[in-house]
């Protein structure tokens, strides 16, 4: 019950339509209702009220690929077997489409259609060195590592996908994406014990639409640059997201010691509920046992715009620009901000980070304290995917 499925994909189209369950299109289409988002609005929570997990019902019957004929040697042709397998799995109640873990599949140009039989289960992803892939409707439960995985890999599309995994189950990011590029997540609800969505090194023009992200660790860039690496992530939008009961919203997260940069990232429309630390960045992470001593090299950040973003928080902190001395963070744009705790207080810290606020922001943010205004706000407004990789991201709809 507890396997990674690892599987690579060299596929051109994988579409595994309403395979989610009875539910999952309804849950969905609460975010159709978000289209006209307003954060002057404070109604828009009530729409997800009822959105919440189903819990597993009864026992499961495991469709192995093995079973079907399946070699995972990364050099045999497995599509047959998961095509079989698939087919199976479909068809029979409570199934689990299982991929034994640590092994290579190749699986050619195939679709994975439903709609498949009530409470179909696949555990866990991986899009490996693969192109111009889409994934549709898919409901991943219970996985024990990472459940998503798109590694490698260049014009991904991931729409209408369900994760789940407890609140306090340990790294189980619910998307992570390394080393990618033109990589679409639209629709996706997610629920895991770390973050919901990490984008680390190596990606770029990464598109995010209506998420929703609770309980989880909230929607990561990060962690870059640990063990003095070197971290590239550029071109990110985040627009339409509700996230609840998480312990960061938006966050960037890098060591110190590490190089390179973040830059060009839009979140917009973000709404969030009881959020720790609604808006951060931390270039002093450090998940270690031991202390990360501070250092002159750092990952660098810049452009990064926040606009319409409202919530709770739960900190009276709720804006958090934690960044390096030797390497500010600049051109941070606040523009239509409101956070702050239930209580109503809402404060913002800076450590060596410059930007600007514009339009109503609460909390506060003089500490984003800049000369080159002007600039920054004309730099950002560019800031987001070249029209040249939108159309790369249309290819994907073969
Ligand atoms: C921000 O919110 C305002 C007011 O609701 C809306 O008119 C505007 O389109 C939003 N901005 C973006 C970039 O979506
Ligand atoms: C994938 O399928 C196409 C068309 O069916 C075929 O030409 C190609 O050789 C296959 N590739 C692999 C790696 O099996
Ligand atoms: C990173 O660089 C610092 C400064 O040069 C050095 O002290 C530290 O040992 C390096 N850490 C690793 C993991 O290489
Ligand atoms: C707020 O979120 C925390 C988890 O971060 C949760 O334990 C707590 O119950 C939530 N509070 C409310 C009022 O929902
Ligand atoms: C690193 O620098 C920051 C910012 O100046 C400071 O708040 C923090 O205490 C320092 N950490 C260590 C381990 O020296």
């Amino acid at each position: 019950m507890n396997q990674i499925l690892l599987v690579s994909f060299v596929g051109l189209l994988i579409g595994a339509y309403g395979t989610a369950g009875t539910d999952f299109s309804d849950d969905i289409a609460v975010f159709g209702e978000l289209e006209g988002f307003d954060i002057e609005e404070g109604d828009d929570v009530g729409l997800f009220d009822e959105l919440s997990f189903k819990s597993e019902k009864g026992s499961k019957v495991l469709v192995n690929v093995d079973g079907f004929g399946a070699v995972g040697d990364g050099v045999s042709d497995d599509t047959q077997a998961f095509v079989k397998a698939w087919t199976e799995a479909c068809t029979t109640q409570n199934s689990v489409f299982l991929v034994p873990e640590g092994r290579r599949y190749l699986v050619n140009a195939t679709r994975f259609r439903g709609p498949c039989s009530d409470h179909f289960i696949v555990q866990a992803f991986t899009i490996d060195s693969s192109s111009a892939i889409k994934v549709k409707g898919l409901t991943i439960q219970n996985s024990q590592q990472m459940n998503f995985i798109v590694s490698r890999s260049n014009s991904v599309r991931l729409s209408d996908v369900q994760i789940s995994a407890p609140g306090d189950s340990p790294n189980t990011d619910g998307i992570h994406i390394t080393a990618s590029i033109n990589v679409v997540l639209e629709n996706c609800k997610i629920g895991t014990g770390d973050d919901c969505i990490s984008i680390v090194s190596g990606c770029s023009n990464i598109k995010m639409k209506k998420i929703y992200c609770g309980p989880g660790h909230g929607i990561s860039i990060g962690s870059l640059g640990a063990g003095n690496s070197t971290g590239i992530v550029t071109n990110v939008v985040l627009d339409r997201a509700f996230l609840k009961d998480t312990t960061n919203g938006l966050r960037i997260k890098t060591y110190q010691g590490g190089s390179g940069y973040v830059s060009s990232i839009r979140y917009q429309n973000v709404r969030m509920e009881n959020v720790t630390y609604p808006i951060i960045i931390d270039q002093f992470y450090c998940d270690s046992p031991t202390a990360c001593q501070n250092q002159t090299s750092a990952v660098e950040i810049s452009k990064i715009l926040y606009r319409n973003i409202s919530g709770t928080s739960m900190r009276e902190i709720a804006m958090k620009f934690a960044c390096s001395d030797t390497v500010p963070c600049k051109h941070i744009v606040l523009n239509n901000v409101f956070l702050e705790k239930k209580d109503g207080t809402a404060e913002t810290y800076c450590n060596s980070a410059t930007g600007v606020s514009k339009g109503y922001v609460w909390p506060l943010a003089e500490c984003l304290t800049s000369s080159d205004k002007d600039l920054i706000i004309k730099q950002t407004e560019e800031v987001g995917l070249a029209p040249q990789s939108r159309e790369n991201l249309i290819h994907t709809e073969l």
